[in-house]
């Protein structure tokens, strides 16, 4: 079997995806058409020459504008639905998605559109195509503290419907440490914490996160390869690192995806999954990043099975659903 084949084959989850990143243009077009929403494209080839991003904001920019498309529940349904039906041709068999709803709310669209079409293309997806997913309410971190607390007062009724809270958007300028109080409380809410950090911003946030925001789950952490101590904090602690090799690549955070860290981060004993972030941005689903990081730095089979048994050990599923899995 083909090293492609073999990625194919392997049954995986996916733990990093926002959901509004997966808005592929073909459905940007349909949903402004349907909603007549003005975008500033007039094609689906145009939408995609703009994706040439050289940081993250660039890319967050253009992101939050494709976002406006989404209006109604049927919208949001349709999103999840759409994911699901490329994630399951990847052999994802569980994913635990972001969605920010600061995004939509913000812009006048109900919690209530957001959660309940998000939630509806969930289970339709694991009734039709046998994937089971949760649901992670990321803060917007370039927003405040109080907007955070407010969204997730507004969140309260779907509490047991949403496993864990997030936090992404502009890294720099937005240490973890700015939402402290409101990860404390939404972790005594019995809600799971995972943050971005270490994506643009220096492994100082990476300790933040872990120390002061509690984390179950690392999303991105590259930049920790710049502190020893903290790669055996990690490691020592069996942090899952949620790795996104071609957004990191589209973003700048590496030149090159030969020079990728997940070598490095593997030999060094670090509980690494690969994910693919927002795909319809950094040109690939989960199996692409796979692939393409394969094909940069040589992955062995063995080294791809142990992403894949990563995936579902850092997943938030519980003991027995993990063991039919792995
Ligand atoms: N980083 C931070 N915020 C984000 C990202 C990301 O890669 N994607 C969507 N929001
Ligand atoms: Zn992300």
């Amino acid at each position: 079997m083909s090293l492609d084949a073999f990625i194919n084959s392997l049954p995986k989850a996916e733990l990093h995806l926002h959901i509004e990143g997966s808005l592929e243009p073909e459905l940007m077009f349909e949903l402004a058409r349907r909603n007549k929403v003005e975008i500033p494209f007039d094609s689906v080839e145009a939408v995609r020459a703009a994706y040439d991003f050289s940081n993250l904001q660039d890319f967050l920019d253009i992101y939050y504008a494709g976002a406006n498309v989404l209006q109604t529940e049927q919208d949001f349904h349709d999103l999840a639905y759409a994911y699901f039906q490329r994630a399951a041709a990847d052999r994802v068999r569980h994913a635990e998605i972001f969605f920010d709803p600061q995004t939509h709310t913000d812009r006048g669209i109900p919690f209530q559109v957001v959660a309940d079409g998000l939630l509806s293309g969930m289970k339709a997806a694991e009734a039709d195509l046998d994937v089971s997913s949760q649901l992670i309410l990321c803060f917007l971190r370039h927003l405040d503290e109080d907007a955070a607390f407010a969204t997730l007062r507004k969140a309260e009724p779907w509490l047991d419907r949403i496993r864990g809270v997030g936090l992404d958007s502009s890294e720099v300028g937005h240490p973890p440490s700015k939402f402290k109080s409101v990860f404390a409380a939404a972790g005594s809410m019995g809600l799971k914490r995972v943050a971005h950090a270490g994506e643009e911003g220096p492994p100082e946030y990476v300790w933040e996160a872990l120390d002061l925001l509690k984390i179950d789950r690392m999303d991105h952490g590259n930049r920790s390869m710049e502190d020893p101590k903290l790669v055996e904090r990690l490691a020592k602690e069996g942090m899952t690192l949620t790795v996104c090799p071609l957004s990191n690549h589209k973003l700048c955070v590496v030149d090159d995806l030969k020079d990728h860290p997940v070598p490095e981060m593997l030999r060094q004993g670090l509980h690494v999954t690969l994910n693919s972030d927002d795909p319809a941005y950094f040109g690939g689903y989960v199996n692409e990043n796979w692939r393409q990081l394969t094909a940069a730095v040589g992955l062995t089979r063995e080294q791809l099975i142990g992403l894949a048994k990563n995936s579902f050990e850092g997943s938030f599923l519980t003991s027995a659903e993990k063991a039919a899995y792995i």
